[in-house]
């Protein structure tokens, strides 16, 4: 080996760790320089096949570039190792200054958050909430809440058939009749839901609206207990400043029946525009549960007593929130509904 082999050596060498450009390549490098078959290792080896003149000064060189070969792949793997950290920061960077994406999240609509709101007020006095269908039979929707055949509320200009017999329900107090089917007294239950009529779409009626139906089943119940669960549900609604009146009124499924009003939250009860004059806002119907309808329910009107109320929950958020346009309710516009998320 002369000093031009020794020269070509080097300048592969070199070619070769420079051109690595991960570690492993550099690895592979290794090997072919300086593993136990490696070009330099072969070279060194070969020495001893060298006139013992020759053998020192070639010996000195090959040891020289040895070492300079080892060094530079450190430097190498050094360098690499930098370049992939380097990388790996630049890539993982969080770049706080960057505009964060705007997530719009969605809301329940204003009926049915307030309509879990009211079912929250009651589950808080015991009360269970259930539900019934909305394809409702006559029997369920009138004959056994005692409404007679020839009731106008029967009248076929006021329901939606669907087939003789079969409408979809006017109010939610066929679920009262299914309530007490299917369990035994002490009944206190609140039944949620759409019910369907055939009204003209204006500003105060819509086809189809919700209720929330109360019933509650229990010995010895009284006025005095449907007033005082009236007081409380409405105030906890409106406000525990708001007065609640109650006056005679007319229902087939309940003797005594009441309209229940809310004083007027913008004159206090007085009289202004908004409560036009009269200082109340009607707000639900309620009464004592007639002793016929407990019989359809299947309960004995001897030894129990019920009370029953129901409201419309559009009415109550038009009140509460001061709409003025029942259809806004159902025309989920945007602007209008999402003041009522969040
Ligand atoms: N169902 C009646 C309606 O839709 C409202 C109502 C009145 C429900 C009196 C009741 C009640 O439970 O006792 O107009």
């Amino acid at each position: 080996m002369d000093d031009k082999q020794i020269h070509e050596l080097r300048i592969k060498a070199l070619a070769l760790i420079d051109s690595c450009s991960d570690l492993e390549e550099v690895e592979q490098a290794r090997v072919q320089l300086l593993g136990r078959k490696g070009s330099i290792t072969q070279a060194l080896r070969q020495l001893t096949e060298l006139p013992i003149s020759q053998r020192k000064l070639v010996g000195e060189r090959l040891n020289a570039l040895k070492k300079e070969v080892e060094q530079l792949i450190s430097d190498r793997i050094a360098q690499l190792e930098r370049q992939k950290l380097e990388h790996l920061y630049r890539a993982e960077a969080i770049d706080v200054t960057f505009p964060a994406k705007s997530v719009h999240r969605g809301y329940l609509h204003v009926l049915y958050r307030l309509i879990d709101e009211i079912c929250e007020i009651f589950h808080g006095i015991g009360y269970t909430v259930v539900e019934g269908p909305e394809i409702e039979s006559d029997y369920y929707n009138f004959e056994a809440l005692n409404i007679p055949q020839d009731h106008p509320a029967r009248d076929m200009l006021d329901s939606f058939y669907i087939e003789k017999d079969i409408l979809l329900r006017t109010h939610t107090s066929p679920v009262q009749i299914r309530a007490m089917e299917a369990s035994a007294p002490p009944i206190y239950v609140v039944a949620p839901g759409r019910v369907y009529r055939r009204d003209n779409p204006d500003a105060t009626r819509s086809p189809v609206f919700h209720q929330i139906e109360c019933l509650a089943v229990d010995k010895n119940l009284s006025v005095a207990e449907l007033k005082a669960t009236i007081d409380y549900v409405v105030r906890s609604i409106f406000g525990h400043d708001r007065k609640v009146r109650l006056r005679p009124d007319y229902f087939p499924f309940t003797e005594p029946s009441y309209e229940v009003s809310v004083s007027c939250g913008v004159c206090g009860g007085v009289g202004c525009r908004s409560c036009r004059f009269k200082g109340w806002l009607e707000i639900l119907g309620a009464g004592v549960v007639h002793p016929r309808v407990l019989q359809y329910g299947g309960i004995d009107p001897n030894e129990w007593r019920g009370f029953a109320f129901g409201m419309g929950i559009e009415r109550i958020a038009m009140l509460k929130y001061g709409v003025e346009d029942i259809r806004l309710f159902f025309e989920n516009d945007i602007r209008f509904t999402s003041q009522f998320g969040y």
